[in-house]
């Protein structure tokens, strides 16, 4: 009955709560509703997309109260753009929800006993806050349906981000409140530019075009990375539009491109040419100094990562004795800021590049006590590499969305630390992960902290103890 249900409109539903994914809920005869990019306290007339026996999902056709929680999106690609979904929430709203989703995700996944969730860090600064942006050229511009209504013809060349769910269609994006410094007038001036000079922009269907994607990395100290993407190899037309860049904006200082003509935009495979500067920037955190090259992971948003950090150090509660792993560890950020503090710090990484960079971060912050290894954790932390280095008094774990294999999980328990740190980006996984590990540990303390303002995304802290007589 509930497959039927798909298209039929549901009329008056109260948004009541959010839950994982920043999906509000509301109920309708019983059963939970999935819809997006409302606000709890909205009323709304909902249209199903998807009927499943124990839930259904819908998008909001018609909103008949607005909810006083509600705030006005301040920017003009608000709902198109895949971005910043959180804009019609009012900031310290934003914050008590994702608060919540960790309590929510704990309970509902972990089953652990856990203590109070502590209060979520806020980051002080909610628009401008990140340090890398990717956009992508192409020539299938998303048209409002006001555009396509009005039957005007429009330029089709894109330069912005892709429509969710859509990787052919592009917003064109004319100013993103995600990124500061130079970055909205890098994007425009090379888009006019493209344009005025004619340079074909990537067509996605076909795989084909000059210019396939830019990235602009910068730092709080005011480094620029610049990294062009192109779709064909073509030296003429390539040093034009970087000595374009270069003479427009001095302020880049690595000023980077890719020739890419795979079938994806990902470039961990390719080679990276430096036209101008240095090829990394580099970011300052506490004195020390870390080298970001274009391949490698730091925390998009640079303020609170040291938020992060600081949590992270302070639930290690190092002394200088202990032996530290950090565990999927970038280019070094955790395993570098934590060196001080203790004895020795291992640090384990697959991108080899990041690698190499952590080596670096650590011979020119003057660190002697850190080890880097690069390789899949669950190929690298094994019984062998166990027995090869000091077991840890304390692993600090940062891996991706996905969580941690549980090959990996099933190392740490017999590897059985006394304290494991653990820091996530998506806290099911986490949850799930924890769950697992309860076999060995409790749950001391959980702390949130916001890393990504105007969007469900929260990062999460949880510091494990060994369970006392194991
Ligand atoms: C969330 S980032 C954490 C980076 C670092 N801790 C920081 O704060 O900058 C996750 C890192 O895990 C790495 N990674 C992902 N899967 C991995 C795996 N299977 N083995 C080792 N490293 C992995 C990624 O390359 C990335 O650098």
């Amino acid at each position: 009955m509930s497959r039927k249900m798909k298209n039929q409109v549901l009329k008056g539903l109260t948004i009541e709560r959010i839950a994982a994914e920043g999906k509000c809920v509301a109920h309708y005869e019983g059963k939970v509703v999935f819809v997006p990019q409302v606000a709890p306290g909205d009323i709304v007339d909902v249209r199903v997309t998807k009927g499943r026996n124990s839930y259904l999902e819908g998008e909001a056709i018609h909103i008949q109260h607005y909810s006083p929680d509600r705030s006005e999106p301040f920017c003009s690609h608000f709902g198109v753009c895949g971005g910043c979904k959180w804009q019609h929430i009012s900031y310290p709203l934003q914050l008590s929800y994702k608060r919540q989703q960790v309590i929510d995700q704990f309970q509902r996944i972990a089953k652990v006993p856990i203590p109070d969730v502590l209060p979520i860090i806020g980051a002080s600064e909610s628009t401008y806050y990140r340090n890398k942006l990717d956009f992508t050229f192409s020539s299938n511009r998303w048209l409002t349906s006001e555009e396509i209504a009005s039957g005007e013809e429009f330029e089709r060349y894109a330069l912005g981000f892709h429509v969710p769910k859509r990787f052919d269609k592009i917003v064109d994006i004319d100013h993103c409140y995600l990124q500061g410094g130079i970055s909205n007038e890098v994007r425009n001036k090379l888009r006019d530019y493209a344009l005025e000079k004619e340079f074909s922009f990537y067509d996605l269907i076909q795989q084909q075009g000059l210019l396939r994607n830019l990235i602009i990395r910068n730092t709080l100290s005011g480094q620029t990375m610049v990294i062009v993407q192109f779709g064909e190899e073509n030296p003429e037309a390539i040093r034009e539009v970087m000595t374009f860049l270069q003479e427009e904006f001095p302020e880049i200082t690595s000023l980077l491109y890719i020739i890419n003509q795979k079938k994806n935009e990902t470039f961990h495979d390719l080679e990276v040419h430096t036209f101008a500067g240095k090829p990394y920037i580099e970011e300052e955190m506490e004195g020390l100094t870390f080298r970001v090259g274009p391949k490698s992971f730091y925390q998009t948003n640079p303020a609170q990562a040291h938020r992060l950090y600081e949590v992270a150090r302070e639930f290690a509660g190092l002394s200088g004795d202990e032996i530290v792993y950090d565990l999927y560890t970038g280019t070094g950020t955790i395993a570098n800021f934590v060196a001080r503090k203790a004895k020795q710090v291992i640090g384990i990484e697959y991108v080899e590049e990041a690698i190499a960079d952590a080596k670096i971060n650590a011979a020119e912050n003057g660190l002697t006590n850190t080890l880097f290894y690069g390789g899949d954790m669950k190929d690298l932390l094994t019984a062998d590499f166990m027995e090869r280095h000091a077991a840890p008094d304390v692993v600090i774990t940062d891996p991706p969305r996905a969580g941690m294999h549980n090959d990996v999980i099933q190392t740490l328990l017999q590897l059985a630390a006394p304290k494991i740190v653990y820091v996530s980006c998506n806290p099911a996984t986490q949850a799930r992960d924890v769950a697992l590990l309860s076999e060995k540990y409790d749950v001391r303390a959980v702390q949130p902290v916001d890393m990504f303002p105007q969007t469900y995304h929260v990062e999460n802290v949880v510091l494990l103890t060994k369970k006392p007589n194991l």
